[in-house]
């Protein structure tokens, strides 16, 4: 897969087996930086013959994807014989991805650097589409740049040792592109959520490839988030005031799979969204997709209404919503009243008690 981009163009290449490795070990002048955790489960694996004189196991966390955690990428490139020329090889998530690629945007004016993705969220979303973004103070996300890899190679066994709790956080970015992507892609993911959830090789091969492809059309179109893109941020509106108010306990895709329901059921409340439409989202893919149910003290309004508010991403007056229409297509829409999400959240608060209950061990 090609993607043009008007910082560089790169390709995003299938590595089906360990070959790549070697490859990426013989780059010139290069630093290689391993997620320490993806170095513990892969290390004596698919990694072992990574030259040891070049290497950086970076220990990973939101609190470390800041500038702090920049610069000690910055001393250690410093400390590279060639400047310009050195290149970053970088393994790891969505945490990895941005620090390493804020470095490689920054430094020198921009090096060159090459990411093998090793969660289901970086490597069937995030690796592509060229931002980079670092916590500063309390804010999420709040630095950033648009700097694409020079390259992108996808190793899907990596994805074997995941958490649970992480993995699905990738599956709530999978099912907001296949959504995005149209009535057939749903349909697909639908058909093959239960092998996706059991990490079985093809279906994930299958739901990676189909998300990439999904987000390239968006980003083509729209590389620097002023139109069609946003609607990539279908889930976030909500996703992101969840994240702000559980304080991170819920993670990124698990929340985003929430707000894709709570704007599903705005979209309900508003007439533009068939019931039918609704329970086949819910039941096909958003209800077997949600693990983390947020508890209901997480779901008050107040503090979920300011949290939205305080949104980077919005522009106007009133609240900014990316809203499913009939028959599932997406709109951006930036008067959401307050009430509208309260009664949302009540009607949520009411399903994940369902859900719990349905979850619940005799
Ligand atoms: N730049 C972008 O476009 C973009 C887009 C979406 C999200 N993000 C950011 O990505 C981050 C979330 O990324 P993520 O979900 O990929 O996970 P992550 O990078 O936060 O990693 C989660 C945990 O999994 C571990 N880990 C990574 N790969 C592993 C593997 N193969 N086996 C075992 N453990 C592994 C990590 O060490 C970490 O403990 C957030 O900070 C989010 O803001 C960036
Ligand atoms: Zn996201």
């Amino acid at each position: 897969m090609e993607v043009r981009s008007k910082v560089r163009d790169y390709a995003v290449h299938w590595a089906d087996d360990a070959e790549f490795v070697g490859r990426l070990d013989a780059t010139p002048n290069r630093l290689t930086v391993v997620d320490a955790n993806v170095w513990k489960h892969h290390g004596q694996g698919v990694l072992a013959g990574v030259d040891r004189a070049t290497l950086k196991v970076f220990p990973v966390s939101e609190e470390r994807k800041t500038l702090d955690g920049v610069c000690e990428l910055y001393d250690l490139l410093m400390q590279r014989a060639a400047k310009k020329n050195v290149t970053l090889v970088c393994y790891g998530g969505g945490i990895l991805q941005d620090v390493a690629g804020f470095a490689a945007s920054t430094l020198y004016r921009g090096v060159s650097w090459i990411f093998a993705p090793t969660t289901l969220l970086a490597q069937a979303d995030s690796c592509i589409g060229g931002k980079t973004s670092l916590n500063y103070q309390s804010f999420k996300n709040l630095l950033g740049t648009f700097y694409p890899p020079t390259a992108v190679y996808i190793h899907t066994p990596f994805l074997a040792t995941q958490s649970e709790t992480d993995y699905f956080s990738g599956i709530g970015e999978v099912i907001k592109l296949h959504i995005l992507g149209g009535p057939e892609k749903t349909d697909q993911l639908a058909q093959m959520l239960p092998a996706l959830t059991r990490r079985d090789p093809a279906a994930l091969t299958a739901a990676v490839g189909n998300s990439l492809a999904v987000k390239l059309a968006y980003i083509m179109e729209d590389e620097f988030d002023r139109g069609r893109r946003n609607l990539l941020n279908y889930g976030h509106c909500f996703g992101h005031a969840l994240e702000t108010v559980s304080r991170f306990e819920i993670p990124h895709g698990q929340a985003v799979t929430s707000g894709m329901i709570l704007a599903n059921l705005v979209a309900v409340h508003r007439g533009r969204l068939a019931r039918p439409t609704f329970d086949s989202l819910w039941q096909r893919l958003l209800l077997p997709g949600l693990r983390v149910v947020p508890r209901r003290e997480q779901l008050a309004p107040a503090p979920m209404i300011a949290a939205m508010g305080n949104d980077k991403k919005r522009t106007g007056a009133g609240l900014a919503l990316v809203l499913p229409n009939e028959p599932l297509s997406l709109e951006k829409i930036d008067d959401l009243a307050p009430a509208e999400v309260e009664r949302a959240l009540a009607a949520f608060a009411e399903l994940c008690e369902e859900k719990s209950a349905l979850f619940k061990t005799p």
